[in-house]
């Protein structure tokens, strides 16, 4: 199996934590003889070559973060210049987030089961899993352990030519974090984060408190 990968992340390269999930995804994926080629969505010199490679391939693997709990838009204007294939193209997805809840991916979980008809292909599901705000912050070691385990989900899909299996739906994690965490998560939303914001937005140059409503 050959695989066309796009790189859904408006960040460039370099600093994509998709990026790094694929470098580890794609060591699984080519164990067993599986071959793929690279494309990013953040460099538009790539763009036609891209969009050859995407009419040329008949299995496609789009991996994309969460901005503001939908697609980027960015890939959204790449997407936009494709045309429905209707030709039995295979494609999957690898949605990935930093907040560590399944529940806050599904919707956009949804939406690519639609974009997967509205390109005319075969939708063969998608990969959700959130907890990965850190990855670019880190290097080595700790940057593996994050990452690490889409090696396996590579393999996975690499053998099962999709994202259906129990292993993958059992990658995501907790679909909602027990109520003492999220009791926890919030006070420190309350207090600590929100000090922080507001030193961040201050050090900005923004005068207004950061939950200042001008239109309620
Ligand atoms: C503009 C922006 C919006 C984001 N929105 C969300 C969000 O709604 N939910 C979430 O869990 N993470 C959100 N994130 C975090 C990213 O999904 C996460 O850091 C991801 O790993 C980034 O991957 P990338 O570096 O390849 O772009 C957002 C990040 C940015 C920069």
């Amino acid at each position: 199996m050959h695989v066309l990968i796009i790189n859904g992340s408006p960040r460039i390269k370099k600093f994509s934590n998709t990026d790094k999930i694929l470098g580890k995804f794609t060591k699984g994926l080519c164990e067993n003889g599986t071959t793929f080629e690279q494309y990013e969505v953040s460099d538009k010199e790539q763009w036609d070559k891209m969009r050859e490679a995407y009419y040329n391939n008949d299995n496609v693997l789009i991996a994309l973060p969460l901005y503001v709990e939908c697609i980027p838009g960015l890939l959204l204007e790449f997407l936009e210049t494709l045309k429905p294939k209707n030709d039995g193209t295979k494609i999957a997805f690898i949605l990935q987030s930093g907040f560590a809840e399944g529940i806050q991916l599904r919707c956009g979980e949804a939406y690519l089961e639609i974009l997967a008809r509205k390109l005319g292909c075969e939708y063969m599901g998608t990969l959700v899993k959130g907890d990965n705000f850190s990855i670019r912050f880190f290097e080595g070691e700790q940057q593996d352990r994050i990452t690490e385990p889409y090696t396996e989900m590579g393999r996975e899909y690499s053998k099962q030519g999709n994202f259906r299996s129990e292993d993958c739906k059992k990658f995501t994690g907790p679909e909602v974090f027990p109520a003492y965490v999220r009791f926890i998560v919030g006070l420190m939303q309350k207090t600590v984060a929100k000090k922080m914001f507001a030193k961040v937005a201050q050090n900005w140059g923004c005068t207004k408190a950061i939950d200042y409503k001008p239109y309620s």
